[in-house]
C-alpha cells in the first residue's frame, strides 16, 4: 500500500511538472485553447511532431503505395538524423487507405481527429483524393499529394498541394520519346480505365498530344481498373494495325493489358502512363513488359546533395535504384519538414495551437523553395508543383523474363 501511495505521488508530481512546463510554453495571449494533447510538442519534453502518411498499403493500389511507404520512411530517418525540426524529431503516422475512396476517407479522418497530425502526405490515387481531400480542406489540414497527377488536384482547396507533376506536363514526354525511337509512327490506339479519375485525365492529355503531333488517333478502348481480361479490346485495337499503343490505367490492370496485347500478337511500341510506373508490374507482365516506355518525374541520376543521400539510403536497403513514387513521397515529407523548420524559426511551434499550426504550416510550405530528389521545386499559390526536369524510361527485361529495370532514355 505504502508503495502504491508513493507511486501515486510520483505520478502526481510528474503530472504537475508537465502541467507547469505546458503552462510555461503556452502563450499568454488569446491562446487558451492550446492543450498538451493537441500540441505536437509538449513543454520541455520533445514529443515528436506527427506527420500523417495516408497511402495504399493494401489492395492492388499497394503496388504503388508500398513504394511511397518506403520513400516516406527514408525521409523520416534522414531528416531526424539531421536534427528533425530544429531539434525536435518528426514521427510519421501511417494509416492505410487501401485502394478506394472509403479507405482514403477513413485514413484521413483518423489522422486528422485521432492522430492529430500537422499535415498529411497522401493519398495514392487521384480518384481517392477527390473524395478525401475535401475532408482535410474543411478541417484546415495541409495535404501534400505524393502521386496524384490528375488535372484539378490543387484546385480542390487552399490546403491541398502536390509534389506529383500533373499529367499535362509529364505524359507528352513519352510520346516524344516514342517518336524518336520510331519516327514512322502514324496510327495510335489508346486505352484507358474509365472508372479512374487519373486515367481519364491522363488519356485526355495523351489523346490531345497524339493529335497535336499530327498522328492518327485510330481507336480509343476502355476498361476498368478491376478488369483482368482485355481480349475484346485488344482484338479491336490489333485489327486496326496501330504503330503505337498508349495505356492509362493502374499497375495490375495495366500489366495484364500489356501481357495480353503481346500474347495476341501486337509487336509495336507501348507507352504506359503514370499508373504503370513501378517495377511492381514486372511480375505481372514478366518478359512481355520489355520495351514499355514510361515518362518520369524523377531520375536517380539527378545531381544534388539530397538526391545523392536519398539514392544511397534507398539502394542500400532495396538493392535497386529508387523509383519515382518513393522519391515523390520522400519529397512530400521533406516539404513538411523544411516548412516546419522555417515556421518554427519564426514562431516556436509549441506556442501554436494545432489549428493555427496547421494553417501556418500550409501558408509557409506554399511559399518555400526546396532542393529535393525531384530537383529544385516550389509551388504556385494554388499548390501546383513547379518542377523543371522530366525524363523518360523504358523497361528492359533480363533474358530470364523475371527481373528487369527502368532504363533512362531521355
Ligand atoms: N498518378 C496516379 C493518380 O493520380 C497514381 O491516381
Amino acid at each position: 500500500m505504502k508503495k502504491t501511495i508513493k507511486q501515486l505521488c510520483g505520478f502526481a508530481i510528474a503530472a504537475l511538472m508537465s502541467c507547469l512546463l505546458a503552462v510555461a510554453c503556452t502563450p499568454t495571449s488569446n491562446n487558451t485553447t492550446t492543450t498538451t494533447t493537441n500540441s505536437p510538442t509538449t513543454g520541455g519534453n520533445q514529443t515528436a511532431i506527427p506527420i500523417g502518411i495516408a497511402v495504399a498499403q493494401t489492395s492492388n493500389v499497394a503496388l504503388l503505395g508500398q513504394e511511397e511507404v518506403t520513400g516516406a520512411k527514408i525521409a523520416e530517418t534522414y531528416f531526424n538524423q539531421q536534427g528533425g525540426i530544429n531539434g525536435t524529431p518528426i514521427r510519421l503516422v501511417f494509416q492505410d487507405t487501401a485502394g478506394d475512396e472509403a479507405g482514403a476517407i477513413n485514413a484521413f479522418n483518423t489522422l486528422i481527429s485521432q492522430d492529430k497530425v500537422v499535415g498529411i502526405v497522401g493519398p495514392t490515387l487521384s480518384q481517392q483524393a477527390f473524395s478525401a481531400d475535401p475532408i482535410a480542406e474543411r478541417a484546415g489540414v495541409p495535404v501534400i499529394a505524393p502521386s496524384n497527377t490528375a488535372k484539378g488536384i490543387p484546385q480542390i482547396g487552399k490546403y491541398i498541394s502536390r509534389v506529383s507533376a500533373p499529367v499535362a506536363v509529364v505524359a507528352p514526354n513519352a510520346i516524344e520519346a516514342a517518336l524518336k525511337i520510331n519516327p514512322q509512327i502514324k496510327k495510335v490506339a489508346v486505352f484507358f480505365a474509365q472508372n479512374d479519375a487519373f486515367s481519364k485525365s491522363e488519356t485526355g492529355t495523351f489523346q490531345e498530344t497524339v493529335k497535336q503531333k499530327g498522328l492518327e488517333l485510330a481507336t480509343v478502348q476502355t476498361f476498368q481498373t478491376t478488369d483482368t481480361d482485355f481480349q475484346s479490346q485488344v482484338t479491336n485495337a490489333i485489327n486496326i494495325k496501330p504503330d503505337l499503343i498508349i495505356i492509362s490505367g493502374l499497375s495490375a490492370d495495366g500489366g495484364n493489358l500489356v501481357k495480353q496485347l503481346r500474347e495476341l500478337g501486337y509487336k509495336g511500341l507501348i507507352i504506359g502512363g503514370n499508373g504503370l510506373n513501378t517495377s511492381n508490374i514486372l511480375p505481372v507482365c514478366k518478359a512481355l513488359c520489355d520495351g514499355i516506355i514510361i515518362a518520369q518525374a524523377y531520375s536517380p541520376e539527378l545531381k544534388n546533395d539530397v538526391n545523392a543521400a536519398f539514392r544511397k539510403l534507398y539502394t542500400e536497403q532495396n538493392k535497386k535504384e529508387p523509383p519515382q513514387f518513393s522519391a515523390q513521397a520522400f519529397t512530400g515529407v521533406q516539404v513538411f519538414v523544411e516548412a516546419l523548420r522555417s515556421l518554427d524559426k519564426k514562431t516556436k511551434l509549441n506556442t501554436l495551437a494545432l489549428p493555427q499550426l496547421r494553417t501556418q504550416l500550409n501558408e509557409t510550405l506554399l511559399v518555400g523553395k526546396y532542393e529535393t530528389p525531384l530537383g529544385d521545386i516550389s509551388f504556385t499559390p494554388e499548390g501546383e508543383i513547379v518542377q523543371a526536369k522530366f525524363f523518360v524510361a523504358q523497361i528492359k527485361m533480363e533474358a530470364d523474363g523475371n527481373s528487369g529495370k527502368f532504363t533512362f532514355i531521355q
